[in-house]
């Protein structure tokens, strides 16, 4: 791989070895059919779903803008246009807004459309989050990036991407995000062996896509939060489909763990034990949801005061010798 290289700090081993410029880009993988959530992705993308009243999509973009990384790329598919339409103007419903004189509603309604710059490549053919990525390649060229995927919602008050982007920025290589799971659950995730390096940051020795927990090396689970060396395209070029038939991204992580620093290897991970919200199945979405309402200003305090009493009247579960 060649091309040029940013170097911020003039210290030639950082730009030669490692691509420790500052990062700039984000792909957000969006071409997935959502079957969980079937009927309601029949016409509607997942990720344009609402978490209270916002589509999921538009949080995940503002926590990349708020990284600072101002140039994202939605790897989209077909039926996906309700994404392309939510960050792109709307004239009418401005307009409309405008004449009411409804100030509050023009300005969230604008809100996306003037987050970051925005781009769009098409999926084409679903063969993965590992190819999903792979689609971002001649926008990204040859610098680190970041990719963030829908499902998993970092709450901004516990910032884990201003980490993992300074992490990736001091050593080069590439960096993971990992959280600890129930071991019964780990064949749900990425799952990474490591050791230690400093702190919460650590070293990978080794990574296997959704493992039986019986031979799994660990109960941390990647999660979907990714800052990567460029070097990972020519990797992901050459890895065949593994789990579910797919190209996965673990695979081709697991790839780089080995290489040389000089070649963009080397894969470092960030432990999160901040809060996480999963809108990637049915339960978590209505636990997200709730979680977030009931912690805004404006509708928690009323949603507050029906949870309480919901709770209250709610007629005990039957225990396993209740039923008749
Ligand atoms: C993907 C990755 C997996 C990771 C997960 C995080 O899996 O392949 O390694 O743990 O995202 O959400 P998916 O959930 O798309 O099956």
């Amino acid at each position: 791989m060649s091309g040029e290289v940013t170097d911020m700090s003039g210290d030639q081993t950082a730009s030669s070895a490692g691509h420790k410029g500052s990062v700039t880009k984000a792909v957000i993988p969006v071409a997935g059919l959502g079957t969980r959530f079937l009927p309601a992705t029949k016409a509607t993308p997942k990720e344009m779903l609402p978490v209270v009243d916002k589509p999921a999509i538009q949080y995940v973009v503002e926590e990349a803008t708020g990284a600072g990384l101002n140039d994202v790329l939605l790897v989209t598919g077909r039926n996906k246009d309700a994404i392309e339409n939510h960050f792109d103007r709307a004239w009418e419903l401005e307009a409309a807004l405008e004449k009411k004189g409804d100030q509050q509603r023009l300005q969230r309604v604008q809100k996306s459309q003037v987050l970051g710059d925005i781009h769009y490549v098409r999926q084409g053919d679903p063969r993965g989050l590992g190819h999903a990525v792979l689609c971002g390649a001649a926008h990204v060229g040859n610098e680190p990036f970041a990719v963030l995927l829908g499902d998993d919602l970092i709450d901004p008050r516990d910032p884990l991407l201003p980490t993992m982007l300074d992490v990736q920025r001091r050593h080069g290589g590439s960096v993971v995000a990992l959280i600890e799971v129930d071991p019964a659950q780990i064949n749900l995730y990425g799952c990474a062996a490591v050791e230690p390096d400093e702190g919460d940051v650590v070293r990978v020795t080794d990574l296997v896509e959704k493992p039986d927990p019986d031979s799994a090396p660990s109960n941390l689970a990647i999660i979907g939060r990714y800052v990567l060396h460029p070097a990972v395209f020519d990797v992901l070029r050459e890895t065949p489909p593994g789990r579910g038939g797919e190209i996965q991204l673990t695979d081709a992580l697991k790839t780089l763990i080995d290489e040389p620093a000089d070649d963009g290897g080397g894969v470092r991970a960030v432990v999160f034990r901040g809060r996480r919200y999963d809108t990637g199945d049915r339960l978590d979405y209505l636990r997200t949801i709730v979680s977030l309402a009931s912690e805004r200003d404006d509708l928690g305090p009323d949603f507050r005061a029906f949870l309480r009493e919901f709770v209250a009247t709610m007629p005990p579960e039957a225990g396993p010798g209740d039923a008749s």
